[in-house]
């Protein structure tokens, strides 16, 4: 009896000795990690090409790791999917499967130092500022045709030449569109990307919002921050501008407000405005409408629909509802335990899902007509993202499960053109389909 307590102390205890081995070997890999970060490097060391040069973001193999004290949680575990412009992916999974660290990884917002993006790449197609020699930005001057009919650069009043304005107000810098590997970014480059060429909704308004500046203060920052050279006034009225955008009725009113004189879904309202406040070229929403009552969800959908028509951009809407992904995705993502394990279009997804696990999603989904009295629930569990098995992770809930899937972890085999999926059901299909 007293061996079986020890040996079962054994299994869910880690003793000091390996409690400092794993501290001694976080550590060693943090500092790698962190000194990589803060490297002094140019655009061209982390400049790349887009595989397909259609799409604005392809996420190739990420591994995004928390290296804890408990040892190394696998949050991310070679994820790779792309988002083509102008479309929007819908990235769905169960809570814990990665879907949050996916999306912060392609922020360069992963809480560090625990959590570091290991390897992988996040391309982007971004516009960057050109540099000159000492790594300065070059304005574009205003110009005019002098007497002689020559084209001189403007002076005001004092000599100095004037920097043109750009649509938002702001100065502007010559620009290059370059494609950029965001896991291998710099973090001080990164700031250029943040918030003006990718934006990030997330779910709890409240949390994103400072309670103790008015709205209008938030907007104006965010502006300030990225739309250089831009003046008090412009500020204003673009903040004013993007309330109107966003379907608030009173925009000066709610300038002036606080966030906690607003519902939940007013917030959720400015928080899309800060979001597209500089024009981005991609909006993550991670559960932007998790928080909120079913008719605001409803609205707050049909929002960032209208919207994604009207900048011209991509979304990549994260969420654990297929409902939602039903009604918004162009091409669909399904992650189980920090993999890819089926993509393709949303024909692909929801009229021939592949996937036990995805087939189990689609049965566990409330209908409206009702006609299954109990829910549906997959049996089972995620397996513990410390110690993930080598075979498909999710062989011990599968009711397909046979000989081969307790061998290698499956691939992510293409079945057709547009869809894939990671199981040992579609081999033989892969194989027709590749020949
Ligand atoms: N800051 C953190 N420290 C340690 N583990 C984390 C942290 N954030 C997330 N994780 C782990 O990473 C995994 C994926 O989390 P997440 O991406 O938030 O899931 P979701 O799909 O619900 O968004 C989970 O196992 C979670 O416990
Ligand atoms: S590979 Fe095997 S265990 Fe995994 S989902 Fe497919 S059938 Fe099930
Ligand atoms: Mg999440």
């Amino acid at each position: 009896m007293a061996n079986e307590k020890t040996q079962d102390k054994k299994k869910h205890y880690i003793s000091r000795k390996e409690s400092r081995q794993i501290a001694r070997e976080n550590s060693k890999a943090i500092r790698k990690f962190e000194k990589q970060k803060k490297r002094k490097v140019k655009v061209d060391d982390y400049t790349t090409e887009m595989k397909d040069d259609k799409n604005i973001v392809e996420v190739e193999d990420l591994h995004t790791y928390f290296f804890s004290d408990a040892g190394t949680v696998k949050a991310v575990n070679g994820v790779t999917f792309s988002v083509p412009a102008g479309s929007t992916v819908g990235i769905v999974g169960e809570s814990g499967c990665g879907k949050s660290v996916t999306s912060l990884s392609m922020m360069q917002l992963v809480q560090a130092p625990s959590g570091q993006i290991v390897s992988g790449s996040i391309r982007f197609r971004a516009d960057v500022f050109k540099r000159d020699s000492r790594g300065r930005k070059i304005p574009v001057y205003e110009t005019e045709t002098d007497e002689n009919g020559e084209e001189k650069v403007k002076l005001n009043a004092k000599g100095k030449p004037i920097i043109k304005k750009n649509a938002l107000g702001g100065n502007t810098y010559e620009m290059e569109s370059r494609v950029v590997d965001i896991a291998k970014m710099p973090t001080e480059a990164m700031r250029s990307i943040r918030g003006r060429e990718i934006s990030m909704i997330f779910q709890e308004p409240m949390t994103s919002l400072n309670p103790v500046f008015t709205i209008g203060n938030q907007l104006n920052e965010v502006g300030r921050l990225h739309i250089e050279g831009i003046s008090k006034q412009q500020v204003k009225a673009r903040s004013i501008e993007m309330l109107k955008l966003v379907g608030i009725a009173d925009p000066e009113g709610v300038y002036k407000k606080y966030p906690h004189e607003l519902s939940g879904g007013m917030r959720q309202r400015v928080m899309i405005a800060i979001a597209l406040l500089c024009n981005p070229k991609l909006i993550v929403a991670d559960e932007p409408t998790t928080a909120l009552d079913v008719t605001i969800q409803a609205q707050i959908l049909d929002l960032l629909r209208e919207i994604k028509g009207k900048i011209n951009g991509s979304i990549m809407l994260i969420t654990h509802d297929l409902g939602v992904v039903a009604e918004m995705a162009d091409f669909v993502v399904v992650m189980y335990a920090g993999k890819v394990i089926e993509m393709g279009t949303a024909e692909d997804i929801f009229d021939n899902p592949l996937h036990p696990y995805t087939i189990g999603l689609q049965k566990s989904k409330p209908t409206v007509d009702g006609e299954v009295d109990e829910l549906y629930c997959i049996p089972g569990f995620v397996p513990n993202p410390i110690n993930m098995p080598d075979y498909c992770y999710f062989r011990d809930r599968c009711e397909k499960c046979m000989g081969k899937c307790s061998g290698e972890y499956p691939r992510l085999m293409k079945v057709t053109d547009t869809h894939s999926v990671s199981c040992y059901l579609y081999e033989k299909d892969a194989e027709v389909k590749n020949g």
